[in-house]
């Protein structure tokens, strides 16, 4: 039957890209295929979670069980973590872009037959995990993840000082990651660094909820 391990306990999820619009018609996205993310919700929503789930812009299902609130942009995103709040845990998954373009016309930019290609000025997006981590209801339990093409546990490690999150899941994307169905992970937290192997996004979802369990059902210490 259903876990219940984290029955009562309500933890945030973010998935998916974002989209930054650049007219009404075009935008900024990046490859994020938001399978990571929801994995992990369904995983945390088996353990008897109630799940609030924001999501960019994805080919996915809901899954069974977790509350899906559907966004586009980081500021939306931003916007709707903040709506959801308190949870016990929140876990940073959404591939969320940088930048964003700074104009935002109301009617399509259009190409000028001999003219050059209009200028696409960028403005930096809000930092989601960082802004959640440092708020007033900052959850017990926050997690980022850290996407990287090299030094990857190095990277995570700065990272996760930097962002003020308990535990950083970081992964090399250097590969087939991105879309893919599988995932090599490593958990960097205040203690150390874990190495998970090669495993299922799946796998990586329900280790991780069984370790968001644990931690949000330890009285004493946070993580
Ligand atoms: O800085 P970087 O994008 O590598 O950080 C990745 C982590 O920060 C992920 O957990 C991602 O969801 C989160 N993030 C965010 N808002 C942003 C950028 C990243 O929540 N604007």
């Amino acid at each position: 039957g259903a876990s219940t391990a984290l029955a009562g306990r309500h933890v945030l999820v973010t998935s998916g890209p974002t989209h930054e619009p650049i007219d009404p018609v075009r935008y900024i996205a990046n490859r994020s295929s938001g399978k990571q993310g929801h994995a992990i919700a369904a995983a945390l929503a088996t353990l008897g979670a109630r799940v609030t789930l924001v999501s960019g812009p994805v080919a996915l299902p809901d899954p069974p069980g977790v509350s899906v609130v559907r966004v586009e942009t980081a500021r939306d995103m931003l916007a709707a973590c903040e709506a959801a709040l308190p949870a016990d845990a929140a876990i940073f998954a959404a591939a969320v872009a940088d930048w964003r373009s700074e104009a935002s016309p109301t009617q399509k930019l259009k190409k000028q037959p001999g003219q050059a290609p209009p200028p696409l000025a960028l403005t930096l997006n809000p930092d989601i995990l960082a802004t959640i981590a440092h708020h007033a209801q900052r959850p017990r339990l926050v997690v980022g993840f850290a996407a990287e093409t090299e030094h990857v546990v190095e990277h995570a490690r700065e990272k996760r000082l930097r962002k003020g999150c308990d535990w950083i899941v970081a992964n090399d994307v250097s590969g087939d990651v991105m879309g893919g169905d599988a995932n090599t992970v490593h958990i960097i937290t205040a203690d150390g660094t874990e190495d998970w192997p090669r495993l299922s996004k799946q796998e990586v979802a329900e280790k991780l909820a069984a370790r968001v369990a644990e931690a949000v059902s330890c009285p004493a210490s946070r993580a």
